[in-house]
């Protein structure tokens, strides 16, 4: 599993989608930079959320709010007071971890137990296995399932409860050993506030302490109004919003999938109150159907419901995808309750309330948000995408097996030799469909190790121009997938790709 996540850092240097951040000094911990691929793959990733959220939802509109707010928007939202992680240092190696992560982990070690003893019955009974009726019946897998439901309690319990004490001794009860040096020596659990403050010069010269947004949602909440009455919504409706949010995280670690500057795709939807949980519903299955359309394997997602809810929520799930280090979150769902437009009422003293005419109230609306990271959804599709493939022919190719509508370069142009004129003919192809679609031209190396780069990179089409494309007008264009080549006129390239990227 550590050498899969290795497999794709060191693709993603390779080609260019994700770098080091600073890499001349030696880079900068757990800060990355996308590079000339990644930038395409996130854009494209961001609009293929944005036309699903924003255009196709007649009631759900867009937002880019500032990262920089007012300091008392986190008083309000509960981050000044609450947004703190439980921390714990080994004495011993004097590394210090998040005291819910190494828990968790230790959960997760139980339950690679429990896959393992169903993949024994698995071999043991082949066809006839009922994979369901043996985790019902297992004692083994039930003797598990209790230990973890046990440990799970007792961490909420600790959590919820800010009862420090009782997380570290469960900590000390499971034997945690520090994963460098075994050692299961630790000091007391601390807490510690996750933002990151800076300073902001005001007009009569003092300065003011300010925060980077540690989420996107509170640019939306504080301007629930504004776009509520400029832009006539009515409930039920939503704001949607990309950008930047920024945690100094203490443990920040494999690759982009903790970092502290990240960038989240955030919606609200503000309802009507006691109809949350239906909206919640609707979306937790409405976010799942979206990433299970891209086409990956249906079994890489699951939902997990948290055990600790955060401060402003009264019901929360994650999707959590199967990444090389095994099922983490991807997004969160959550019902929020009136819980920040509430805040925010008391805080600034403006009324943020909405009169709806169809019951002839006033009232402060439910919240019911989708929540996922850009940064996560990249390497979600990494994980899926990236593969190595034998050939028939003994050899093997790397493959990055994108949806269409997410590769960077949606066409290869590749003029066969770059004599006799290929080039040119090769440009006019270029040019025409440039507009439409993000080509890539490529004229060096032999025309094999051309296709093994599109291949590796995810580009759905190589186009070839030869030398009968300067007596009939016709090219081939390579399928990634199949690697099937077909002679079509110039003239229907557009159709073919299009059908393909636009789907
Ligand atoms: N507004 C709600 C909110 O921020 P969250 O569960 O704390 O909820 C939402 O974060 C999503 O943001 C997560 O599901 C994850 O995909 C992403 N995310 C959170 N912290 C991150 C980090 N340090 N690095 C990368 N992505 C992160």
């Amino acid at each position: 599993q550590e050498d899969r996540l290795k497999d794709i850092i060191g693709h993603a240097k390779e080609y260019g989608f994700v770098f080091p951040s600073s890499e001349i000094y030696d880079g900068l911990s757990a800060t990355y930079d996308y590079g000339q691929l990644g930038a395409e793959l996130k854009n494209n990733i961001k609009t293929y959320w944005w036309k699903s959220m924003v255009q196709m939802h007649e009631n759900i509109v867009g937002l880019d709010a500032a990262i920089f707010m007012h300091p008392d928007t986190w008083k309000a939202s509960g981050h000044v007071d609450a947004f703190n992680d439980p921390l714990i240092d080994n004495k011993d190696s004097k590394k210090r971890y998040r005291a819910d992560v190494l828990i968790e982990d230790h959960i997760e070690k139980i339950r690679q137990k429990i896959n393992k003893d169903v993949a024994k019955g698995l071999k043991r009974f082949g066809d006839d296995f009922n994979e369901a009726e043996f985790r019902a019946t297992n004692p083994n897998v039930l003797r598990r399932e209790t230990e973890i439901k046990g440990i799970e309690d007792r961490m909420r319990d600790g959590l919820v409860n800010e009862d420090l004490a009782a997380i570290k001794q469960l900590i000390v009860d499971l034997e945690i050993a520090c994963v460098v040096s075994g050692s299961k020596n630790w000091t007391d659990v601390k807490q510690f506030n996750l933002m990151f403050s800076t300073e902001l010069g005001s007009v009569s010269g003092e300065s003011a302490k300010i925060y980077l947004r540690p989420e996107t949602a509170q640019g939306i909440f504080v301007n629930f109004l504004n776009v509520q009455k400029s832009g006539g919504m009515k409930i039920p409706f939503g704001i949607a919003q990309i950008g930047k949010a920024f945690r100094n995280e203490i443990v920040a670690r494999q690759f982009i999938f903790r970092m502290r500057e990240f960038e989240q795709m955030e919606m609200q939807f503000f309802v009507r109150p006691g109809e949350e949980m239906k909206w919640y519903e609707h979306w937790k299955a409405y976010r799942m159907n979206w990433h299970k359309a891209l086409g990956f394997e249906d079994n890489a997602y699951r939902f997990h419901d948290h055990i600790k809810l955060a401060h402003y929520a009264n019901a929360a799930a994650d999707i959590e995808f199967d990444y090389p280090m095994g099922f983490k979150e991807l997004e969160g769902i959550h019902s929020r309750t009136d819980f920040d437009l509430k805040q925010h009422e008391t805080h600034s003293g403006k009324k943020l309330r909405y009169f709806d005419p169809e019951i002839n109230e006033s009232y402060i609306p439910y919240v019911v948000e989708t929540s996922v990271g850009l940064d996560r959804m990249f390497l979600s599709v990494l994980t899926q995408a990236l593969k190595t493939e034998k050939l028939a022919d003994g050899s093997e190719r790397v493959l990055m097996a994108l949806p269409a509508a997410l590769a960077p370069y949606k066409v290869a142009i590749l003029p066969l030799t770059k004599k006799d004129g290929l080039p040119e003919v090769a440009r006019e192809i270029m040019a025409e469909l440039q507009l439409d679609f993000n080509c890539q031209y490529n004229e060096k190396d032999t025309i094999g190790k051309r296709y093994r780069k599109a291949d590796a990179i995810g580009t759905p089409f190589c186009v070839t121009v030869d030398h009968q494309t300067l007596e009939d007008k016709t090219v081939t264009i390579r399928d990634r997938d199949t690697m099937q080549q077909d002679r079509v006129a110039i003239t229907e390239l557009f159709q073919i790709i299009d059908a393909k990227v636009n789907m």
